[in-house]
């Protein structure tokens, strides 16, 4: 059976000790690192900026999945691609030439996924779906971890596998906000290939545990 793949969500790791953090996940089954970065216009709080993401990126052994919740993320595309990053997640909703950022992310040598907020419709992908690695759909509004779940999400995924199928695309299907074991489990049923998990695995009392378990739901 095909394992799912998990990407824990720093945002919710403790900041005053990243690298007590780092150290679990990178010895863990995790897949990748998910990095959240805000911008206080795009969604309504602040993340971390790239000092920081500096030293995230020396410290982490895994590949790097950066989320831009921000305005004009075509204009950072070479300060991720510097951090190493395996792919760049950018909004449906902040990039009305979406097609261009997703060329600029190819060409600096990333995959692109786009990511859809819990209000956009899947639909809407038709004419750029066989151009990304990836669709992100968030399972909550952006901008905070320990949401919970949008359960809508689920007709979404079945909605974009359809797209996915019928065009002959190759981009997995990613999630993002409430997932836990339980949410997980229905998401991995409808077709979800990745799942995000900030406070599921950050919170948890074995780190490498529960993305053992999310990774075989
Ligand atoms: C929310 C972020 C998520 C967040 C998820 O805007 O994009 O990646 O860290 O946190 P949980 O898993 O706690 O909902
Ligand atoms: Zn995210």
């Amino acid at each position: 059976m095909k394992k799912t793949l998990v990407s824990p969500s720093l945002l919710s790791a403790n900041f005053a000790n990243l690298q007590a953090d780092l150290n679990i996940i990178n010895q863990s089954e995790a897949d990748w690192l998910h990095i959240d970065i805000m911008d206080g216009v795009f969604v309504p709080n602040i993340s971390f900026g790239f000092p920081v993401l500096e030293y995230v990126a020396q410290l982490s052994k895994k590949p790097l999945d950066v989320h831009l919740m921000i305005v004009q993320p075509e204009k950072f595309v070479n300060e991720v691609k510097a951090l190493g990053a395996m792919m760049m997640n950018v909004h449906y909703e902040a990039c009305p030439h979406l097609h261009r950022v997703v060329q600029q992310i190819k060409d600096a040598g990333m995959k692109a996924a786009v990511t859809l907020n819990p209000a956009t419709p899947v639909a809407l992908l038709e004419d750029i779906i066989q151009d990304i690695d990836m669709v992100l759909l968030m399972s909550v509004n952006p901008g905070f971890g320990g949401q919970k779940f949008i359960p809508h999400t689920l007709d979404k995924i079945k909605e974009l596998r359809a797209l996915i199928e019928r065009t002959g695309s190759q981009a997995l299907i990613e999630v993002d906000g409430g997932v836990n074991l339980e949410t997980g489990k229905l998401l991995v049923d409808a077709g979800a290939d990745v799942l995000v998990a900030g406070s599921a695995v950050f919170k948890a009392p074995d780190m490498a545990d529960m993305i053992h378990q999310l990774k075989n739901l």
